[in-house]
């Protein structure tokens, strides 16, 4: 038998999951003591079931004691195992040491993990130099791909959509949506200068003229990366881009700096945001 026990702010996704396998579903106390500690309180018998906690990562820092800690105390309590479900998988995009010195935090944090579940799901989890999950984690995981739910979000609402991904990065995931979408899809050159700093070079508009451009990005952080390339699409003379971002973490003023350049934004549910248009939670427990 499956629980799922949603940490705060995952209350939806929690009831949504345990609706569609018919499971039951707990709950959690979780609050700070006045010196900002976190205390943690399972409020349901876990004893012989297979918990799975339901936490998307967005902003860890201040989560993932309450997360680990609820984790081993299921655990004690006698839970035959424990899952997490994080629809955003925090830490992965520092997947290299770029400069001396610097710690590759998506190994860190796959271990701080490991050591406290059993497996881990996720949504398009931002793997670049690495080719798969196993690569950082030890632990038995599972991705899964949103592709298809954008896809079948740009068929239904964008006319004659150019697919179009910002960076080479973005190639896997634009070319796997435009195809499901059937539309034609591009993919521009980013060079990365800062955290809040890119620049975008994209050369040979003119010739997809007439088209939507929909810029198609696994990850909405600064928004700089979207924002510079629809300010190409702008110069260009092209229709304001629809933005589709799979995980919208939008930090700051990100999300209004993005809606000036933009004729509509959607994302995906992986973290509860204004922009949420799609639902990924049934590829959760497909
Ligand atoms: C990077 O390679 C990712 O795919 C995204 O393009 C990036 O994380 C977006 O970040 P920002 O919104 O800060 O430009």
């Amino acid at each position: 038998m499956t629980i799922y026990i949603p940490l705060p702010g995952n209350e939806a996704m929690a009831a949504e999951l345990a609706a569609l396998t018919n499971s039951e579903l707990g709950a959690l106390e979780l609050r700070r003591f006045p010196d900002e500690e976190t205390y943690v309180r399972i409020a349901s018998d876990v004893a012989g079931k297979a918990v799975e906690l339901v936490c998307t990562l967005a902003r860890p820092d201040p989560q993932l004691p309450g997360l680990l800690f609820a984790a081993y105390t299921a655990r004690e309590l006698g839970a035959t195992s424990v899952g997490l479900i994080a629809p955003y998988l925090a830490y992965m995009r520092q997947d290299k040491r770029f400069s001396d010195g610097e710690s590759v935090s998506s190994q860190h944090f796959a271990r701080l993990l490991a050591g406290a579940f059993d497996r881990v799901v996720t949504v398009d989890p931002h793997l670049h130099r690495i080719h798969d999950l196993g690569e950082v984690f030890s632990i038995n995981t599972k991705v899964v791909h949103a592709a298809p739910a954008l896809a079948d979000w740009i068929k239904a609402h964008v006319e004659n959509p150019l697919i179009v991904g910002p960076d080479i990065e973005s190639e896997q995931w634009v070319a796997d949506v435009a195809q499901r979408a059937g539309a034609p899809h591009l993919v521009l050159d980013k060079v990365r200068l800062g955290d809040r700093d890119v620049e975008v070079i994209a050369p040979g508009l003119e010739k997809w003229q007439g088209l939507q451009p929909v810029l198609v990005d696994d990850i909405a952080s600064s928004g700089r990366t979207m924002i510079e390339a629809a300010h190409h699409f702008e110069k260009a003379g092209f229709a304001k881009p629809v933005c589709v971002v799979v995980h919208p973490l939008f930090a700051d003023d990100a999300y209004e700096a993005l809606e000036a350049v933009s004729s509509r934004i959607v994302s995906t549910n992986t973290i509860p945001h204004v922009s949420v248009g799609i639902s990924i939670t049934s590829l959760l427990v497909s």
